[in-house]
């Protein structure tokens, strides 16, 4: 069982300067909604309630979304305006919301990491709110909970991207495994290649099923030349052992 998903939302959102001076990249808004609320809903969507948030410092008001705003309740109760909170306070009552600072934006494996105590000794969802990602009928989350279900390990989400874009993701390399759902079972991950290194097309999105030995693997794995953990080089790990699978999802990326 799936019960728990993990937000990293610690980064510095430099690419989005001056945006991201003061506001938290995730909380950044497609049309009224910040990114971060689409993907709790996905979260819920997939029948995972308990929400652990990796922030750090100047993000306090991810906190405050999803949280009572009492004075601003009272203001609008019994009014024409309402209405526009129901959404929000639903979220809200449906699910548990607990945090953790990561101190130094060591990269998306770091902030994995340091929310080890979040989760505990189970397999958990991960979801990277700047990847919004839209679904016909089953939320991409439903899905990959599926696969793990069938596989028991690792699962990551995956796409078809330009060649000449490979630089910009990690992109693994692997075998089919199954037809009919599109999942493979991946022999080799690179992190964020040249198009002439590449192993193929097949880009990491923001979406994950972890198993738990993951943080142990984390705890051992080599900064980057940049200084930064990646996720990437930990599942390597995982994936020499087999215990990868990668999944092309049904529905459509946005990266935001
Ligand atoms: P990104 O690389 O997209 O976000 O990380 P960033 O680091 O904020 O962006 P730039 O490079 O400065 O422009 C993907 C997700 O991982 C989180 C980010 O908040 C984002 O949601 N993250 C990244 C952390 O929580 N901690 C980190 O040290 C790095």
């Amino acid at each position: 069982m799936i019960k728990k998903c993990l937000f990293p939302a610690a980064g510095y959102g430099t690419r989005f300067l001056p945006a991201t001076k003061a506001v938290p990249k995730e909380m950044l808004p497609i049309l009224t909604k910040p990114l971060l609320q689409y993907g709790v809903e996905e979260a819920l969507a997939a029948g995972i309630d308990i929400m652990a948030i990796v922030t750090g410092r100047g993000k306090r008001s991810i906190e405050d979304h999803f949280d009572n705003a009492f004075e601003l309740e009272s203001q609008l109760s019994g009014t024409a305006k309402e209405s526009y909170l129901k959404e929000i306070k639903t979220v809200i009552e449906s699910a548990t919301f607990t945090y953790v600072r990561q101190r130094q934006m060591l990269g998306l494996g770091n902030a994995i990491l340091t929310g080890e105590h979040l989760i505990g000794d189970e397999p958990f969802a991960v979801i990277l709110a700047d990847d919004l990602c839209d679904y016909d009928n089953k939320s991409v989350l439903s899905q990959m909970k599926e696969i793990y279900n069938k596989y028991q390990c690792s699962i990551i989400a995956i796409e078809e991207i330009p060649m000449d874009k490979t630089s910009n993701y990690g992109v693994i390399s692997g075998y089919l495994v199954d037809k009919t759902n599109d999942t493979y079972r991946v022999t080799n991950m690179v992190e964020k290649p040249e198009p002439k290194n590449a192993p193929s097309n097949m880009a990491i999105i923001g979406r994950y099923i972890l198993t738990p030995d993951i943080f142990n693997i984390l705890e051992n794995i080599k900064p980057d030349k940049n200084g930064e953990i990646q996720i990437t080089d930990a599942l390597n790990i995982q994936a020499k052992e087999g215990k990868v699978i990668a999944y092309k999802f049904d529905g459509k990326r946005f990266d935001c």
